[in-house]
């Protein structure tokens, strides 16, 4: 079985006291996980506070975002080299909120998902449909376009290193999760995909987090889903308490002794 991962999308969140309050909050609550994994992702400007805080915890640090060049002249921007620098392991890479708002197109997304896995980054691929996508029946489409477009050109092995999460857009921030049922679905139908782009034994490996309005209430039917291998969390993660009660849940999933 997939172990689950949690995952904190902190986005544009948090002072550097309020960052190193929280990450320690979240660290203290969570000192020996079993069945689940934890990585926080804050802004770029708390990263190597929040490094500090987690070092030497089983916690993970990860970013929201990355550029796909080493270097340059790409003002404001942040390489996936910067990244594996300050010991983050992850990297979160086409956020419907980086598509929605900062006009990111699929090339992009795929840009940087292979420059992440050059630097030795697990990419966190995030796809999922608007409200009215999903009225026009385009869910599927949708989904399937983004995933085939974001791991174009990835070999089959580096695909097995990479994460996907399908946030439905109507779902982020809203207070409306998807249903488990609607979810799993969806999550079932990009496994076929990640089995016919690599291999089954390869797709049957890769987690796909669910995000979206996911609480300490309905954590706990959404991971149970066999299809569901954890969340990739917004605002739930800026509360510890709230942000803990999702990873007990998670942790509960499949049997494992919940352990804080
Ligand atoms: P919320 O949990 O606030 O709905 O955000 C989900 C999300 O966008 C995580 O990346």
């Amino acid at each position: 079985m997939r172990a689950a991962l949690l995952v904190a999308n902190w986005k544009m969140h948090g002072t550097l006291g309020e960052a190193r309050a929280l990450a320690t909050s979240v660290r203290d609550g969570i000192k020996r996980p079993r069945g689940v994994e934890v990585v926080l992702c804050p802004p770029f400007t708390a990263l190597p506070a929040v490094a500090e805080v987690l070092a030497g915890s089983p916690i993970g640090l990860g970013a929201q975002n990355c550029h796909w060049e080493v270097t340059g002249a790409f003002t404001g921007e942040v390489s996936p080299a910067m990244l594996a620098d300050l010991g983050c392991r992850l990297v979160i890479v086409g956020h419907s909120e980086r598509r929605q708002h900062f006009g990111e197109i699929d090339a992009q997304v795929n840009l940087k998902l292979r420059a992440a896995l050059a630097h030795g980054l697990t990419p966190l691929l995030c796809v999922g449909e608007s409200a009215d996508e999903r009225r026009q029946g385009l869910t599927f489409t949708v989904v399937e376009g983004q995933l085939r477009a974001g791991l174009g050109g990835v070999s089959p092995d580096d695909l097995g290193r990479c994460i996907v999460a399908y946030e439905p857009v109507w779902a982020i921030g809203t207070g409306v999760n998807a249903t488990p049922t609607q979810a799993s679905e969806v999550h079932g139908y990009l496994r076929g995909l990640l089995s016919e782009l690599a291999s089954k034994e390869i797709a049957e490996t890769v987690r796909i987090l669910y995000g979206g309005s996911v609480k300490p209430d309905n954590a706990g039917e959404l991971c149970r889903e066999p299809e569901i291998d954890g969340a990739l969390v917004g605002g739930a993660s800026l509360q510890a308490q709230a942000f803990l009660g999702i990873v007990r849940k998670a942790a509960a999933r499949g049997g494992a002794t919940p352990k804080e």
